[in-house]
């Protein structure tokens, strides 16, 4: 938790004044959140935030950031966690079940920017299980469809709940590990055009600098 809040706090000294910030969901994006808010009521600055959650939405508003919508206003920075990053930058996201919309705002900003502690940086990816938002009545389908890319897919079951996660969208996630993946955005792309996805948690070329936490302090990788 150290590290995610280290990495949370130095992202939030990256936003200036009057920026539009894609606020991202998560444990390591609730301390940026958090930070940005104490930035807004101590330095008096202007910020408004545009959420890519229920999660992200009610802490900016406890956190006393205003918050717009895309369809006011065009994003600046988007900063946002990962469960794995790869050496290009390409990501797997979709462990809190939001990266539908996450991939709406981050691809939509100016300047994205990832935030991870140093377990979430991988050689290549696919330890992790990439997630699809799917359809609930196209489950048995999308199911058959990723086992020709030999995908195992499993729905994921909620904690608190009887029965499947419900997204912020209404619909189901599905799980599908894979082998590892060699080419992202070949995958990426293949995902999205099985009838009744509505996106997956890879998100390929995409980022323009990650920020790295570790023991010895915040590193950041940038695109090449
Ligand atoms: C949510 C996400 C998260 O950003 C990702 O799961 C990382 O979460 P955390 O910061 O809690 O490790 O993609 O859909």
């Amino acid at each position: 938790m150290e590290l995610k809040k280290k990495v949370g706090y130095a992202a939030a000294e990256l936003v200036k004044d009057g920026d539009i910030v894609g606020l991202g969901t998560g444990s390591t994006t609730h301390y940026f959140i958090e930070k940005l808010g104490k930035r807004i009521q101590d330095e008096e600055i202007e910020i408004m935030g545009i959420p890519t959650s229920y999660q992200s939405s009610l802490l900016a508003k406890d956190s006393g950031i205003s918050i717009t919508t895309l369809e006011e206003y065009s994003i600046d920075i988007a900063v946002d966690g990962a469960d794995e990053v790869d050496n290009t930058l390409n990501l797997i996201k979709g462990g809190g079940a939001a990266h539908t919309m996450e991939k709406i705002i981050d691809e939509a900003a100016d300047k994205f920017v990832v935030i991870v502690d140093d377990t979430k940086i991988v050689e290549t990816l696919g330890a992790f299980p990439v997630p699809l938002e799917v359809i609930p009545e196209a489950r048995r389908t999308v199911s058959e469809h990723v086992k020709k890319f030999e995908g195992i897919p499993a729905l994921r079951m909620a904690k608190m709940k009887d029965g499947p996660v419900i997204t912020d969208n209404g619909n189901f996630i599905l799980d599908v590990q894979f082998k590892l993946i060699e080419d992202p955005a070949y995958l990426e792309k293949e995902l999205n055009v099985i009838p009744g996805v509505v996106e997956n948690g890879i998100f390929a070329g995409i980022v323009d600098k990650v920020l790295v936490g570790t023991p010895e302090g915040v590193k950041s990788i940038k695109k090449k």
